[in-house]
């Protein structure tokens, strides 16, 4: 079979691999069908995650049809449409209990392994392990084209910013960073009644964009970026600000942005230490949360999509075969430039 393999940093090529095989009885082998490339494929590609060594097939996001099943494994059969998500799960380890696999201890301590610790999803067939208790059936009413963002980005959006933050009905939301995740933030945030989603970005594309997935309004960032923000709450501040980018500045815009009684819910991905102004912060009754997403609520975002509450479809806006993935991995790097937000990428 053929597979995107990482060679070190700044090196990938589409090229023949061993075929995915059965390894555990609770295995089961995927064909991909769809998948996509997420940021975080970016950051390994900059050799910014360690754990990840040559000749590790990249990719944590698929949807598929299963072709081989192991001996233990009861709920999925071969020919089965499923999504593959970015965390795999025992189901259970104490974290899989909790509804926390993002730290299932079985699978190495961290649920996210393909493309991390195992090979991907970014080939013709990947292994999946715990299949039972790790894959989603995939409603005929859902397209693969929609799936394929449930399996990171919505749930990210979703869990870590809107769940995390406790949006509640008529609350005001910021969200600060409207790419893929803060827009999916933005497309689940009217899911628990947000009366007004602002979303602020440095980009016009991300705005246009976080305008049609139900931001109602769009802030540009410049020096007065808090204090445009706070004139349109009537001088309050938001109930629930959402962090999407993962800068010490974005961070602190986020946190400014919030009135006495709220919730920063930071998800952007840190690489430096963050000075908050806690000495404000601890007498305004703020509460700061930030996480790893689980993917659990799959099911629940299948639902919304299948019943065309979720238009998951609007994520993606290129399209490229296997063959293409150079080129896919091109416009998704320059995605401003190329008016892109999600790839969608097929045999
Ligand atoms: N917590 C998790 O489980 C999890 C999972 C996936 C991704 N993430 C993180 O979420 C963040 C967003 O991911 P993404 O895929 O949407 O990234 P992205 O690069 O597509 O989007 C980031 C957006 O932020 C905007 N931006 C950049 N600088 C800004 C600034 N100073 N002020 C306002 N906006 C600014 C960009 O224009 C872009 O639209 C990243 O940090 C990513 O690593 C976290
Ligand atoms: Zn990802
Ligand atoms: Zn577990």
């Amino acid at each position: 079979m053929k597979a995107l393999v990482y060679h070190g940093p700044g090196e990938k090529v589409w090229e023949d691999v061993p075929d995915a095989t059965v390894q555990e009885p609770t295995d089961v082998v995927v064909r991909v069908d769809t998948t996509t490339i997420c940021g975080t494929d970016l950051h390994i590609l900059q050799g910014d995650v360690a754990a990840v060594t040559d000749g590790r097939i990249l990719g944590h996001e698929a949807v598929g049809t299963v072709t081989e099943v192991g001996d233990a494994v009861r709920g999925f059969h071969v020919g089965d449409r499923v999504l593959v998500p970015a965390i795999t799960k025992c189901g259970r380890c104490a974290y899989c209990q909790r509804g926390m696999p993002s730290h299932c201890q079985t699978v190495g301590g961290i649920g996210w392994i393909f493309g991390h610790l195992i090979d991907g999803t970014q080939a013709e067939f990947v292994r999946v392990p715990y299949a039972d208790t790790s894959l989603y059936s995939v409603p005929d009413d859902v397209t693969n084209e929609q799936a394929i963002f449930l399996a990171d980005s919505l749930p990210t959006g979703y869990e870590v910013g809107v769940l995390a933050g406790n949006v509640r009905p008529g609350d005001t939301v910021a969200v600060v960073g409207a790419g893929a995740v803060g827009l999916a933030a933005i497309l689940t945030t009217g899911l628990w009644g947000a009366s007004k989603v602002i979303a602020i970005d440095s980009n016009k594309f991300r705005l246009t964009k976080a305008l049609e997935f139900g931001a109602t309004d769009a802030v540009e960032v410049g020096p007065d970026v808090v204090a445009d923000v706070i004139a349109l709450t009537d001088g309050l501040g938001v109930e629930v600000a959402i962090e999407a980018v993962g800068y010490p500045q974005t961070l602190r815009t986020a946190a400014s942005l919030v009135r006495p009684g709220g919730t920063i819910a930071n998800i952007g991905v840190h690489g430096a230490p963050v000075e908050l102004p806690m000495q404000d912060m601890w007498i305004q009754n703020i509460a700061l949360t930030m996480g790893l997403v689980d993917t659990v609520s799959i099911p629940t975002l299948l639902k919304m999509v299948a019943s065309g509450r979720i238009p998951a479809e609007k994520m993606g806006t290129h399209s490229f075969t296997f063959d293409q993935i150079d080129d896919a991995y091109d416009v998704f790097k320059n995605a401003a430039a190329n008016e892109a937000l999600k790839v969608v990428i097929t045999p």
